[in-house]
């Protein structure tokens, strides 16, 4: 069977990537950016990213040639005439998305799969413009495309289970590992991490410890990779404020969502993290690090709180069927590198004593925030585990 044609729309960070994905998997791949120097920025960066794989014996010369000379770079949607499916990864912003929309499926013919690769904003409502709404889609990429093996399949109310089950194979096909999620506020990955940013930053507003201390309790004592405020720095706190305000606002001002006005301070004053030497740590030459106070029982009790928080986040997904318990354990692990999945790790420590911790912030708190999701409440009910 010869390999469908792939238009990408879009030459910044996600789209050169997911051009490379769909390039390295064999197929002739079409890029398309209305910016010239978009374009030829992309094609820099992927003849480097090429000759570094072939010099660390990676990739042989033939198949980075191979590879380029699948690519078409272009500024003319045009180009896309003839693709079997196309991703968009342009600006964050509805009409534009619209307006590109309306445009790519007069290019094409009726079977071409439209997707889009949006962090933030509805599938149904991107597909709203289309004349066969049917072959709309999410495939949402993580960043480094072509280094994060996850990517979330986001399948709308007018998606057909024809393209649903088409996009996952063949996004399968590039040996990513897909999960299925509903269209809602952040799909899986930015609605369940939220905590991770959220309680972490809570906790440092009462005084309970210093960024250091936290990010130290979630590294050493929970194992993950990198604390909640390293993170947020190598993020941008810009960016992920702004994501946070996004997802609270999508949930009707859910208080869980609560963005924080610590990291909002952070943004204001331009200490955006590592991009601009400082966030909430220092990232200037002669900077000395803080050193975080390493009592395990504080560590212990911040490493709780947090993951008592994600675990809820993570099973009230579940609770309202955004996504399958396997799923949301993969796109944790495999999105933002958790050390376990959540649901996972709340059997481990038992779902019983996940609701005692929640409901005792609940109790201390007062806020909704902190209220557990009903279905740990069935599950230690009917005594059960997620797997
Ligand atoms: N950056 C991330 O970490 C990340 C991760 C997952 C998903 N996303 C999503 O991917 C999309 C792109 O994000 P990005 O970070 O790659 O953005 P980016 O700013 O790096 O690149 C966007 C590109 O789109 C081009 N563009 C803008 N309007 C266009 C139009 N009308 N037609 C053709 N090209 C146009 C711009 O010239 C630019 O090159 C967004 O929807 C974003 O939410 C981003």
């Amino acid at each position: 069977m010869s390999k469908i044609k792939v238009g990408v729309l879009g030459a910044g960070t996600m789209g050169a990537g997911i051009a490379q994905v769909a390039a390295q998997s064999g197929h002739e791949v079409v890029l398309v950016d209305v910016n010239e120097k978009a374009i030829i920025s992309a094609k820099e960066k992927l003849n480097k990213i090429i000759d570094r794989l072939i010099e660390k014996g990676k990739w042989t010369q033939d198949f980075g040639d191979d590879l380029l000379g699948r690519i078409k770079f272009s500024t003319e949607m045009q180009d896309f005439s003839g693709s079997g499916m196309i991703i968009e990864a342009i600006v964050e912003n509805v009409e534009v998305k619209h307006a590109v929309f309306s445009k790519m499926e007069a290019i094409v013919d009726k079977h071409c799969i439209l997707a889009s690769n949006t962090s933030s904003l509805s599938i149904a409502s991107i597909g709203s413009v289309l004349k066969n709404p049917e072959r709309i889609i999410g495939i949402h990429f993580f960043n480094p495309a072509p280094l994060m093996p996850l990517v979330e399949i986001i399948p709308a109310v007018q998606t057909s289970e024809k393209v649903a089950k088409e996009a996952r194979e063949m996004v399968d096909s590039w040996g990513k590992v897909t999960v299925l999620a509903k269209d809602t506020p952040g799909f899986i990955v930015n609605r369940v991490a939220r905590p991770f940013y959220g309680e972490a930053l809570r906790i440092y507003e009462e005084g309970v410890a210093d960024f250091a201390t936290i990010d130290w309790a979630m590294t050493e004592l929970g194992k993950f990779r990198m604390g909640p405020f390293t993170l947020m720095d190598y993020i941008g706190n810009d960016v992920n404020y702004t994501v946070t305000e996004t997802v609270f606002a999508a949930f009707y001002y859910d208080p869980r969502f609560k963005p924080s006005f610590t990291q909002k301070r952070h943004s204001e004053a331009g200490f955006y993290g590592r991009k601009s030497g400082r966030g909430f740590f220092d990232y200037s030459e002669n900077a000395i690090a803080v050193e975080p106070n390493k009592d395990e029982v504080l560590g212990n009790k911040i490493l709780k709180r947090i993951l008592a928080m994600l675990i809820n986040e993570a099973a009230d997904a579940v609770f309202l069927n955004v996504a399958t318990n396997e799923d949301i354990d993969l796109a944790m692990t495999k999105g933002v590198n958790y050390p376990k999945g959540l649901l996972k790790w709340a059997d481990e420590i038992g779902i019983e004593n996940v609701l005692n911790d929640l409901q005792e912030l609940f109790n201390e708190y007062g806020e909704d925030r902190y209220r557990p999701s009903p279905l740990l409440k069935k599950m230690v009910r009917e005594n059960k585990s997620f797997f």
